[in-house]
């Protein structure tokens, strides 16, 4: 059974939780490999929404093993608010099904504190970040000044590590940012009691994966953001701070990348993105708000309108090729239906001349006009379709223009956002 890795392709929000659901009832396990609540993963299945920010999105599959691997950092009262809700709407969770690496990094409340403090010292040059700590928590993973939960776990180490971290990030807090420091009682107290409510969950989570590997399981690894927000390849410094694409699931699992057979990228099939950053096929005016509208484009996470706009090929051939993604997988194909007119970029111009390929330097992106092709759109609802051949002929265009113009097939078409609107072009386990 292959492995699989599930990423986004865009600037987040592409609908990795509805495709992931959606594949996860043909794999064994399901791991998360970076990112943190920053996330916002959302399950729709009978009439009940859920939006997941740590656990993966294959949770609802029983009999499925859940992973958040390494490379995640976690938030653990989110954490904890998450599990509840999830056996809240009827699901297991609990340690047969869910592991919590114990090298993962903890998000602490001076992480959160710094980031939002930092954004709003920035002013207009803000990232526009989601303001969970996501950015110093990594960046303390970096400096090795982090807290994993094999530390929470152990009460007395982690009182020494966190008074002396915490005492550095207090001058910092106080002294640079200007604002009040923070209290470690009240930190410690507080962590100790999540440490013990999620004591059941941690272990070496790259063993589990490696032996389930062995034993010839298959194991889709979840990715959370998006390529175009990786913290190498993404619009720098205008991304999260973690690996998002494919070769993030290595590093944020401890797998090998001998052991990934595929990669599948999902796609809105048009664009969107929260927060600041270049964004060259944006729809601005009326449109733009038209598309956000019918689409339902505000943040899972934190409620923040999404910017919105045409599909761009040219950042999605980059995606692809960063990737090497195997097939894509098209969800919001239905948000479309209705608009006269559709629009794929296809180019950029950039000082007079025509760009076919995505520039890696952000500065020359912001000046980046999109160069289109426009298609004839439809009217016809497509929710309920159940193949290929009854699209209207004009949705069926668009989708062989966005093969054609990105190089890389159609595995999946999402027509909703629950379970049964889907159509699968290809098993990608034959
Ligand atoms: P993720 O972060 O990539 O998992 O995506 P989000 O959950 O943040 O945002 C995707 C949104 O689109 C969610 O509200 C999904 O329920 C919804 N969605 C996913 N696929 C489809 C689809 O094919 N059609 C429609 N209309 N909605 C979809
Ligand atoms: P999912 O997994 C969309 C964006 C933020 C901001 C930038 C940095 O649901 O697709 P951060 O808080 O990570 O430091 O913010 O990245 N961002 C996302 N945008 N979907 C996400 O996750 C995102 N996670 C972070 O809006 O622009
Ligand atoms: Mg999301």
């Amino acid at each position: 059974m292959p492995n699989i890795v599930v990423i986004g392709t865009q600037w987040g929000d592409e609908g990795k939780g509805r495709i992931v659901d959606l594949i996860a009832e043909r794999v064994d396990v399901v791991a998360r490999y970076q990112g943190g609540s920053n996330a916002g993963h959302t399950i729709v299945t009978n009439d009940k929404t859920l939006v997941l920010h740590h656990i993966p999105s294959g949770i609802l599959r029983e009999g499925k093993l859940s992973v958040i691997g390494n490379g995640v950092v976690v938030d653990p009262k989110v954490l904890l608010e998450e599990i509840e809700k999830i056996k809240s709407h009827g699901y297991r969770v609990d340690e047969e099904n869910l592991k919590l690496s114990d090298s993962a990094h903890i998000v602490m409340p001076y992480h959160k504190e710094i980031d939002l403090a930092r954004e709003e010292r920035m002013g207009s040059s803000k990232i526009g970040t989601t303001g969970r700590g996501i950015g110093p928590v990594y960046e303390d993973k970096a400096a090795r000044r982090g807290i994993r939960f094999s530390d929470l776990i152990n009460p007395e180490g982690f009182s020494v590590r966190l008074r002396s971290i915490l005492e550095e990030r207090n001058l910092y807090i106080t002294r640079v940012l200007g604002r009040s420091a923070l209290e470690f009682e009240k930190i410690y107290e507080e962590y100790i009691i999540y440490g013990n409510k999620l004591r059941m969950f941690i272990t070496d989570t790259s063993k589990v994966l490696n032996d389930a590997i062995s034993q010839g399981k298959s194991v889709l690894f979840e990715g959370a953001q998006g390529a175009l927000l990786d913290v190498d390849f993404g619009t720098y410094p205008y991304v999260t701070s973690s690996s998002a694409g494919a070769g993030g699931a290595c590093i944020g699992t401890g797998v090998s990348p001998t052991k990934i057979d595929l990669v599948m990228g999902v796609a809105k099939a048009y664009t969107t993105r929260v927060g600041e950053g270049p964004f060259p096929s944006e729809i601005s005016g009326d449109l733009g708000i038209r598309l956000r509208e019918l689409g339902g484009e505000y943040g899972s996470t934190t409620g923040r309108p999404r910017r919105c706009g045409w599909f761009d090929s040219v950042a999605l051939r980059y995606s692809s090729m960063i990737n090497a993604v195997s097939g894509l997988a098209i969800t919001k194909l239905d948000v479309l239906s209705s608009l006269d007119k559709i629009k794929i970029c296809v180019g950029y111009r950039y000082k007079g001349e025509l760009l076919t390929e995505f520039p890696s330097n952000t500065e020359i992106l912001k000046h980046c006009e999109p160069v289109y092709e426009e298609l004839d759109g439809w009217r016809e609802e497509l929710r309920d379709l159940k193949n290929l051949s009854s699209l209207p002929p004009s949705a069926r265009a668009y989708l062989e223009r966005i093969e054609e113009t990105t190089g890389v097939p159609i595995w999946i078409l999402s027509l909703g956002p629950s379970r049964e609107k889907v159509i699968f072009l290809r098993d990608i386990f034959s």
